[in-house]
C-alpha cells in the first residue's frame, strides 16, 4: 500500500515514515527541504533497511502537485505534515504562513479528491484550544481564537477539511491534535533539527547542555501552578508517529465513525518546565544551567490531554515516558554535535 507523507523529512514526518515502513507500507515522501535535511533520508534507510521514494517538491507550486498526483494514482493514503511551524515567525510573516500552510493543503485535497482512495491524516495542534477552561482537555473543548497566524492555520486547516468532507463522502479524514512532541528515535539516526536558536523547550535544553547556549531561560515562574512554571503534555515523537499509522489504518479499514474525526495525541500527564529540567538532569547526569525570567507572550498556563478518545476509540496509547524522551533527545544532540 502506497502512502504519501508530505513533510516526510521533518521531525514528526521522518519518525512516521519509519513506523509506516516498519509496518510494510510503501512510502513516498514529498519535502521542499525548507526546514529539513536530505540526510534524514539516510537516517530512515539505516533504521528500516528501506530507502523511501523521495521527491523534492514545493507544494505551493500547484502544477507540481497536479503532476505528482497524476503519476501516483495508486496512493492509498496521505499524511500531510508539510507546513511552517514557528509561532514567532508566523506573527512577522502571516502571508507566508497562510500561503505555505493553507494553499498547500487546498492543492493536496483538490488532487486527492480525484483518486480512488481518499484517506487523509492532518497534522493539527493542541494550540487550537488556547487556554482551555477545563483540564485535561477533551476533543469537545471549544476552539479558542488563535493567538498567532500559525495557530490560525491549524484551525482554518481543520475547517477546510471538515467542510470538504461534508460535500465529498469519499474523502475520509482524521485531524490529529498534537500536544508537545519531543525526543528522537532511540537509534539516534533521526531527531529534531532546529534551524538557528530553538524556540521549543527540549532542543533548547539539549543545546544548552552540550554548550551551544549559555543557559536556558525558563519563561515565567509566577504561573498559577504548583511550582510556578507552565505545564505541558510532552509526548515522545515515536509514540506520536505510531498514532499516525493507527489512524491511517483506521481509515483504510473503514473503522471510522464519520468521515471527519478529531483525536488528541498526548500522554494525559502534565509536566512543568522545572519537572522537564529535572527529568533531563536525571537521564543525562548533568545539571542544566537555567534562570527563571519573565513570561513569554502567548504562552498558556497549562495544557494536557484527556486521552480517553484516543485510547478507546482510536485504540492507541503512549508507552514511553518523559525520561525516555529526554534520554533520546540527549543521545541525538550528542550524536549530531559529534558529527
Ligand atoms: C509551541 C507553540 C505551539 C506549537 C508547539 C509545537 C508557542 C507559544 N506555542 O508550544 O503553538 O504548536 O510549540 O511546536 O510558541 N519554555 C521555556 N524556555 C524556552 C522554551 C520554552 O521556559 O527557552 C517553556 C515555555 O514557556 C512552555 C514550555 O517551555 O511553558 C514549552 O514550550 P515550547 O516547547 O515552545 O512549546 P509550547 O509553547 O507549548
Amino acid at each position: 500500500m502506497k502512502v504519501l507523507v508530505t513533510g516526510g523529512l521533518g521531525f514528526i514526518g521522518s519518525h512516521t515514515v519509519v513506523e509506516l515502513q516498519n509496518k510494510g507500507f510503501e512510502v513516498v515522501i514529498i519535502d521542499n527541504l525548507s526546514n529539513s535535511s536530505i540526510e534524514v533520508l539516510d537516517g530512515i534507510t539505516t533504521i528500516t533497511g528501506v530507502k523511501p521514494h523521495f521527491e523534492k517538491i514545493d507544494l505551493r507550486e500547484k502544477s507540481e502537485v497536479v503532476r505528482f498526483f497524476e503519476t501516483h494514482k495508486d496512493i492509498a493514503g496521505v499524511i500531510h505534515f508539510a507546513a511552517s511551524k514557528a509561532v514567532g515567525e508566523s506573527v512577522k510573516e502571516p502571508l507566508m504562513y497562510y500561503e505555505n500552510n493553507i494553499n498547500t493543503l487546498v492543492y493536496v485535497l483538490q488532487e486527492l479528491s480525484k483518486l480512488e482512495k481518499q484517506n487523509f491524516i492532518f497534522s493539527s495542534s493542541c494550540t487550537v484550544y488556547g487556554q482551555a477552561d477545563e483540564l485535561p482537555i477533551t476533543e469537545n473543548a471549544p476552539v479558542k481564537p488563535a493567538e498567532s497566524p500559525y495557530g490560525n492555520t491549524k484551525q482554518i486547516g481543520e475547517e477546510i477539511i471538515r467542510d470538504t468532507c461534508k460535500i465529498n463522502s469519499q474523502l475520509k479524514s482524521i485531524a490529529l491534535r498534537y500536544f508537545n512532541p519531543i525526543g528522537a528515535h532511540p537509534s539516534a539516526e533521526i531527531g529534531e533539527l532546529p534551524i538557528g536558536v530553538p524556540q521549543n523547550l527540549v532542543p533548547y535544553i539539549t543545546q544548552t547542555a552540550i554548550g551551544i547556549r549559555e543557559q536556558l531561560s525558563v519563561f515565567g515562574g509566577d504561573y498559577d501552578t504548583p511550582d510556578g512554571t507552565c505545564i505541558r503534555d510532552y509526548i515522545h515523537v515515536v509514540d506520536l508517529a505510531k498514532a499516525h499509522v493507527v489512524a491511517l489504518e483506521r481509515l483504510m479499514e473503514n473503522k471510522n465513525l464519520s468521515n471527519y474525526e478529531v483525536f488528541n495525541l498526548g500522554t494525559g500527564k502534565g509536566s512543568s518546565v522545572l519537572e522537564a529540567i529535572k527529568s533531563f538532569d536525571k537521564v543525562s547526569g548533568k545539571k542544566l544551567k537555567y534562570q527563571i525570567v519573565g513570561r513569554r507572550e502567548g504562552d498558556v498556563t497549562a495544557a494536557y490531554a484527556d486521552t480517553t478518545k484516543a485510547n478507546d476509540v482510536l485504540g492507541w496509547k503512549t508507552k514511553l515516558t518523559l525520561d525516555d524522551a529526554m534520554a533520546s533527545a540527549w543521545k541525538w544532540e550528542q550524536k549530531i554535535r559529534n558529527k
